[in-house]
């Protein structure tokens, strides 16, 4: 079931004014001052939306509050903006009627908001598609672009329009947005010459200066200082909460979704740097012979960069601000201009300049936005415009801006009344006039085209002569006297001569939102709105074309003398072309308050909401909605709220719901004259009725949520009881069932214990029987095995005792035959046989012994010995092996050659020099003594060498000289005779050295395991001269045994002495030079490094064994 609620639920004070009681203009503050407090924005008067700005942002725009709102009836929720959308949305589209929302308050009060969330939520809520959204995307874009150009910060609002807008949306039959069309209405175009202290020019100025990169300021010939520009007031360049760069980027986005080319937007781009810098031309004065002051551009450098971006040549710009061409009946006169009217000119052209370039951007927009199809349209339109402005200085734009608001009451006054007497009509109620302040007599005093002011500052522009402000007043002063509206000093009815609120130059109207000054000054000028015609013309010469395009009065062609339209012509004639459109439409309010001067969250401040309240009306806006009847609601929904204040309306009414009404206001006595019956609608006159029909609802309530507390409790108890109830029976069944089953378990199992002790007791006695049993048959078997044994035992021991007899019989038999044979052969035996015997045995003991001998071998190095076989073998057993192993030496050493003999010989010589003495020698044992180690016979290399020698070469060989001088080793051939020793070169074999043995003192080796050999030669011998010789050589060992053996053999010599021993000393010439062997030394290799430490000391590293 859909829960029906109302605006009337959880309401914050009263959600509609119309319910306001006692209504004035104090319990309507205090209304709104609750309301406010409590975050509620929107409070209603009757169709009516009242905004307060809250200066922040609430958490009631969410897409679920969009969805909340959407097809809902407007009194069902709380007052939203979302409800009067959707209210206006679906009339449109359900019943064809077209809309307007029109948007009304001062400036700052939230009025370009309210216009922005009823189109998002208009968005929201329409069809969806490509081809829609791209409309929708479209038409929401031209905020910013226009905003960018037609917004800018004022002491009231950072954000405030500076211009009038309304928006025609269009839509299909289905509801689907169309496109749209946008009317704007009067820029404040002063704006872009001077602004107010505190404001700033208009956002796009400074957007572009923020957000453009360096390479389009560059080509727009623009600064990015602000100060560099006249035209930028610099006390509030920066704005608190607007991010200008990034503005920028949002407006070229929004501009390029709504349509604009690229060279477009360059081109609007263009044009507002020429304002900028425009802006910067200077002028000067220059005396002329007639005695006047001619103007000339100062700093020429702005004029010639605004010409460049622009096309324009810069003398035709130069003379026109300069000279003025008057043109009157084809006569043309040219007079200068001074430098005031140079300055006047310059900024008349900026404003112009700009403000069509604004109205430009909207027709292009428009062009964008327009709808496509030609069929019927139904038409939303959202008027969001200046609201009623009163400031100190009040000048022609707020005349026009007031005048304007003036036009909105009155057409708003007139739509409600006509839709407050429609609904009478329509719902055939009788109908009470009203009354209410009109405020047409002040329209005409403003725009009649007879006497109206706006008519008469016309005229007075038009007049020939000479026209001033003051000349205006004083018509004004003529004109006007007798309107009651109109207040001025010098008024003929002297009523105002006293009143010195009053100043001379200027006038008041009272408005219908209260009196309002006007200072005359300006207002003739801003009427006329001159541009000098040689301006326009300059500007049309431009190469630029959308510049060419704005000022099309420049071209000469077209000379129009006529004077274009006022400002104040044209702004009267557009208004009245909008309330045209207005009153062919459904209005639709929303009424915008500004709740402080601070733009700050949570300020309330209760005067100026009053001013705003005053002059708005809103409080003779509840009058005249409640002028007959204060509330009103269809009857189906009114006995929905009220049926349970009367027994047969409730719980339900079965008949028509008007019947129901009528019943259920009898039932409550409601008195016949508060309320009438409409067709669909009841009409209750005064709110106190309703209030007393809510507060009985609401006690009514209360008892009925008693009743249905009480009813559900007691349901809720009873269930609970059966539940408990139910749950118990079968609780205790399943109790009984266990304590049973226990109580069985119990007695089965005490049976079985009993069963089992009977039954055992039973088995043992059986057991016990049958063990008896067994026994007895036991002893029996037992008593029979004893039996037996015994009898076996003794049949045993007889034949034991027999065979036993049978044995010693034999025996005793055996000895005697033995005795009897001994006795026979005894005489046989002679007395020496002993003898014989041991002899023999001998002998064959040693017959046995020699033959085991003859398995050990020749060889003499054969150690095998047999072991003895007896003790008395012992001395003989050690003498054989002894005599046997000379014996086989000798037969072995028989076999010899001489050679062999020698080659052994010297072996054994080698043995006794070196054994245990030099750590080379067991390596050379294995070594056979080859002797010639370089073939030297048979190598052809070393023939000649060969037959240099006298006698035979006992041993030849590659030796390593050590060089005496620094120890490095060369290779020598070394060949040895009986009588001497030679030393020659071994690639050439030329004898380098050859030296008589007898010469040779001794030799001097190490005990290591090297090859070094020193031959020190005998002092004072012929070969000495050099000096010892250092040697090495493989063959070490073998080399020196000859030396020896030579030595040993040679009858006419010494024996050569052989030293051995790790430290020797050489002479080297005339060094004595120490040899040191040290262990552990060349870690590349095992070889011997020898190296000269000094004239002392030759070091041999001999490497570690
Ligand atoms: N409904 C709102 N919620 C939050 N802030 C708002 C709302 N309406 C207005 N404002 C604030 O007030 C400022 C002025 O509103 P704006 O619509 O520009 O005023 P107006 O158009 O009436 O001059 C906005 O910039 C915004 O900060
Ligand atoms: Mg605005």
């Amino acid at each position: 079931m859909e829960v029906k609620t109302s605006l009337l639920d959880n309401m914050i004070g009263v959600g509609d004014m119309v319910l306001l009681e006692p209504l004035n203009e104090d319990s309507f503050i205090v209304n709104l001052r609750n309301r406010f407090d409590h975050n509620e924005i929107y409070t209603y008067i009757g169709s009516v939306v009242i905004s307060m700005n809250p200066y922040r942002s609430l958490p009631i725009y969410t897409p679920q509050k969009v969805e909340e709102y959407r097809n809902r009836n407007f009194y069902e929720l709380s007052p939203h903006i979302y409800a009067l959308a959707d209210e206006a949305y679906r009339s449109l589209r359900d019943q064809d009627k077209d809309q307007c929302i029109l948007i009304t308050g001062e400036s700052g009060a939230g009025k370009t908001e309210a216009s922005k969330l009823v189109m998002s939520y208009v968005a929201a809520v329409c069809g969806k598609g490509q081809e829609v959204n791209k409309v929708k995307e479209q038409l929401l874009q031209s905020n910013p672009v226009l905003e960018a150009f037609g917004n800018a910060k004022t002491m009231r609002n950072d954000n405030s329009s500076r211009f009038g807008k309304y928006m025609d949306i269009e839509f299909d039959f289905k509801g689907d947005p169309l496109g749209g069309v946008i009317s704007n209405y009067l820029l404040e175009k002063s704006r872009v010459c001077k602004q107010p202290r505190g404001e700033r020019n208009f956002h796009i100025f400074y957007q572009l200066l923020s957000g453009a990169s360096d390479d389009t300021l560059m080509k727009l010939k623009l600064d990015r200082d602000f100060s560099k520009y006249n035209y930028l007031s610099l006390d509030s360049a920066n704005v608190n909460g607007l991010d200008d760069a990034a503005s920028f980027r949002t407006v070229r986005n929004a501009m390029q979704i709504v349509g604009f080319m690229e060279a477009e937007v360059q081109s609007v781009l263009e044009l507002v740097a020429a304002v900028l810098k425009l802006g910067n031309i200077e002028f000067k004065p220059e005396s002329r012979v007639n005695g006047f002051d001619e103007s000339r551009v100062k700093d020429k450098n702005d004029l010639k960069e605004m010409c460049e971006l622009l096309g324009i040549e810069q003398s035709v710009l130069e003379r026109a601000f300069s000279y003025r061409t008057v043109e009157a009946k084809m006569e043309k006169m040219s007079t200068t201009l001074n430098v005031a009217q140079a300055y006047y000119a310059r900024d008349a052209l900026a404003k112009n300049l700009y403000s069509r370039l604004f109205s430009w951007l909207v027709t292009r927009i428009n062009e964008s936005i327009k709808a496509q199809a030609k069929t019927r349209h139904k038409v939303m339109g959202v008027l969001d415009i200046y609201g009623f402005e009163i400031f100190e200085d009040n000048s022609f734009e707020q005349f026009i801006i007031n005048y304007c608001n003036e036009k909105l009451q009155q057409i708003f006054i007139e739509l409600t009344l006509r839709e407050e007497q429609e609904e009478y009509i329509r719902e055939d109620i009788e109908w009470t006039n009203i009354e209410y302040f009109n405020n047409a007599i002040i329209c005409d005093l403003i725009e009649n085209n007879q006497n109206g002011i706006l008519a008469m500052l016309d005229e007075e522009c038009l007049r020939p002569g000479t026209v001033t402000d003051d000349t205006f007043l004083d018509k004004l002063n003529t004109i006007c006297a007798e309107h009651q509206h109109f207040e001025s000093r010098l008024n003929k009815n002297s009523k105002f001569l006293t009143d010195h609120s009053l100043p001379h130059s200027c006038f008041r109207i009272q408005h219908y939102a209260g009196k309002v000054l006007y200072r005359v000054e300006g207002f003739v000028d801003k009427n006329n709105d001159l541009l000098y015609r040689d301006l326009s013309q300059a500007m049309y010469k431009a190469t630029h074309s959308l510049m060419r395009q704005l000022f099309p009065e420049g071209n000469p062609a077209k000379v129009n003398l006529k004077r274009p339209p006022t400002a104040g012509f044209q702004f009267k004639a557009s208004v009245g072309v909008l309330m045209k459109n207005l009153q062919t439409k459904n209005p639709n309010y929303i009424r915008c308050i500004k709740p402080n001067d601070k733009k700050v969250a949570h300020i309330f401040t209760d005067s100026l909401v009053c001013h705003q309240v005053r002059y708005l009306g809103l409080v003779e806006n509840v009058r005249v909605r409640r002028a007959g009847y204060a509330f009103r609601q269809p009857y189906e929904s009114c006995l929905e709220r009220y049926k349970m204040l009367c027994k047969k309306t409730w719980p339900h009414w079965r008949g028509p719901a008007r019947d129901g009404v009528e019943v259920l206001l009898t039932d409550c006595s409601v008195p016949t004259e508060e309320f009438a019956y409409g067709r669909s609608k009841i009409f209750i006159r005064n709110p106190r009725t309703l209030f007393t029909l809510e507060e009985r609802r609401r006690a009514c309530l209360e008892d009925l949520a008693t009743l249905i507390q009480k009813i559900y409790r007691g349901w809720k108890s009873r269930t609970h009881f059966l539940l408990l109830k139910k749950s118990q029976v079968v609780v205790a069944a399943w109790y009984r069932r266990y304590a049973q089953q226990n109580k069985y378990q119990k007695i089965k199992s005490a049976t079985l214990v009993m069963q089992s002790f009977v039954r055992g007791w039973k088995a043992r006695n059986i057991l016990r029987q049958l063990k008896y049993e067994k026994r007895c048959k036991e002893a029996v078997t037992t008593i029979a095995a004893y039996w037996h044994g015994t009898q076996a035992r003794m049949e045993l021991r007889r034949l034991k005792t027999e065979a036993r007899n049978k044995r010693a019989v034999s025996v005793i038999w055996a000895y005697w035959q033995g005795t009897k044979v001994r006795r026979e052969y005894r005489k046989f035996f002679r007395a020496n046989a002993g003898k014989k015997i041991y002899d023999f045995t001998i002998q064959r003991i040693m017959q046995k012994y020699f033959l085991g001998l003859k398995t050990t071998t020749m060889s003499p190095m054969d150690n095998t010995w047999p072991a003895k076989p007896y003790g008395f073998l012992e001395g003989a057993h050690t003498q054989l092996r002894r005599i046997f192993h000379l014996w086989r030496c000798k037969k072995y050493r028989g076999q010899f050659t001489e050679e062999k003999k020698a080659v052994y010989e010297e072996k054994l010589e080698a043995s006794e020099i070196f054994k245990d003495k030099k750590a080379l020698y067991p390596s050379s044992v294995s070594q056979p003594f080859k002797g010639d180690y370089l073939e030297i016979q048979k190598n052809p290399k070393y023939q000649k060498l060969n037959s240099a020698m006298e006698e035979k070469v006992l041993l030849a060989d590659l030796v390593n000289k050590i060089n005496r001088a620094n120890g490095k080793g060369s290779p020598r051939l070394f060949l040895l005779t009986k009588s001497n020793f030679v030393l020659a070169d071994q690639k050439t074999g030329q004898v380098k050295a050859s030296v008589p043995l007898p010469d040779l003192a001794s030799v001097s080796v190490s005990t290591q395991s090297d090859g070094f050999f020193a031959l020190k030669l005998k002092e004072g011998s012929a070969s000495a001269s050099k000096g010892d010789f250092l040697l090495s050589s493989e063959h070490l060992i073998e080399i020196i045994t000859k030396l020896h053996r030579i030595g040993t053999t040679a009858a006419d010599r010494d024996q050569i002495n052989i030293d051995i021993s790790d430290e020797f000393l050489v002479q080297f010439k005339q060094d004595k030079v120490c040899v040191k062997f040290i262990q552990g030394g060349p870690k590349n290799g095992n070889s011997a490094a020898c190296k000269r430490k000094n004239n002392r000391l030759l070091e041999v590293s001999v490497p570690s064994p």
